[in-house]
């Protein structure tokens, strides 16, 4: 039995008590906390239509993203408190200038996943220096199969373009890529199939995102979401699935096809959300850590660091902030509030 997602048994092991000084990240639930998101920018060259608005976007301040040093000073950070896993995201992290000497500080703090979430517009060029950098794989955005169809979810780039970056990034070494594909009723929901199909001939695991209200314009509804179970059994029907056994890294389901072509992945935050195992934490572009996409509680670090605060003070907000943390995001609840901030300026 679940209450939002979260098992009963998690939201009753709530305990009271001070911030642990020692060991991992932890919050009151006990879910570790191994896996840090870090947005490099809020910035984008696509405007695609469930992220943001066509025009009139607000931007960050350029002056208040972290620079390469201090985004190294605060995952040294986490890489010390127990952080396994890092994952670039955006916006579109590859506008960062300096992603590429990031993306070498953070390979030689020795994670043990180094990944990356891009657009693939500017993915080609960079993919051999981010492969020789460290970048260990990248998940690739695209919506549609269709060239005209894309460029209308988009507004912006070149389904060809996304497709090129693909093939490069698998040349540079940084596969098996993931697609990324938010699917939206009436809009690309009946690409489902061909997706997986592309998936399959590829040799590509193909993540089916359901859309989450976290859009730019705000208009997310509920009927535009195209749920996991329509999903999987829709391609089911075509080339049947099951489970891959073994604890799900949060937030993916795999699913592998019975034929041993390959599999796919299901993050249904919206349908069945997987707060009760989430061992997430994000650092958005300008600073402030996140313990949830949809929580509006964010502490700057960029405060801290640029007002003198070494390690320990960064252990103390990183620590502070896992603790905090909610037990489950709420979406279903009848109070549901989205947050202040959407994906872009978070970091997906
Ligand atoms: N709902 C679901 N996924 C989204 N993304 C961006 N906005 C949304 C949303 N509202 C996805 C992008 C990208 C990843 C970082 O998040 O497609 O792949
Ligand atoms: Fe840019 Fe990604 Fe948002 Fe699309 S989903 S507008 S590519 S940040």
């Amino acid at each position: 039995m679940t209450v939002t997602g979260v098992p009963v048994s998690l939201s009753r092991s709530r305990t009271a008590g001070a911030v642990p000084t020692e060991g991992p990240l932890v919050d009151r639930f006990g879910r570790v906390h191994d896996d840090l998101r870090i947005s490099l920018t809020d910035r984008c060259n696509l405007r695609c239509t469930y992220c943001m608005p066509a025009q009139g976007m607000v931007f960050q301040d350029r002056a208040d993203h972290l620079e390469a040093g201090e985004i190294l000073a605060v995952t040294a950070v986490a890489r010390s408190l127990g952080v396994s896993a890092v994952r670039l995201t955006g916006g579109e992290p590859l506008l960062r200038r300096d992603v590429v000497p990031i993306v070498a500080g953070l390979a030689a703090l020795g994670f043990e996943d180094l990944a990356m979430t891009t657009n693939g517009s500017r993915l080609a060029a960079l993919a051999p220096d981010l492969a020789a950098a460290g970048l260990r794989r990248v998940n690739v955005s695209c919506d549609s199969l269709d060239p005209d169809r894309f460029a209308a979810i988009r507004r912006r780039g070149r389904l060809e373009v996304v497709l090129g970056a693909m093939d490069a990034a698998e040349e540079a070494g940084l596969g098996p890529v993931k697609v990324n594909m938010v699917p939206l009723a009436g809009v690309n929901d009946d690409e489902i199939e061909a997706f997986a199909g592309f998936g399959r001939d590829r040799g590509r695991i193909v993540r089916f995102i359901e859309f989450m209200p976290l859009d730019g314009e705000g208009t997310w509804a509920r009927g535009d979401v195209v749920v996991a179970d329509e999903i999987l059994e829709r391609i089911n029907r075509r080339w049947p699935i099951e489970p891959v056994p073994g604890p799900d890294p949060a937030p993916a389901s795999r699913f592998r096809y019975l034929d041993g072509a390959g599999e796919i992945g299901m993050v249904a935050s919206v349908s069945r959300p997987f707060c009760g195992t989430c061992n997430r934490l994000r650092l958005t572009a300008d600073g402030a850590v996140r313990n949830c996409l949809f929580s509006d509680e964010e502490p700057s670090l960029r405060q801290v660091i640029r007002s003198g605060g070494g390690p320990a003070e960064i252990e103390a907000v990183l620590r502070a902030s896992v603790w905090g943390k909610e037990p489950g995001h709420g979406i279903n609840d009848p109070g549901f509030l989205r947050p202040a901030r959407s994906m872009s300026m978070i970091g997906g």
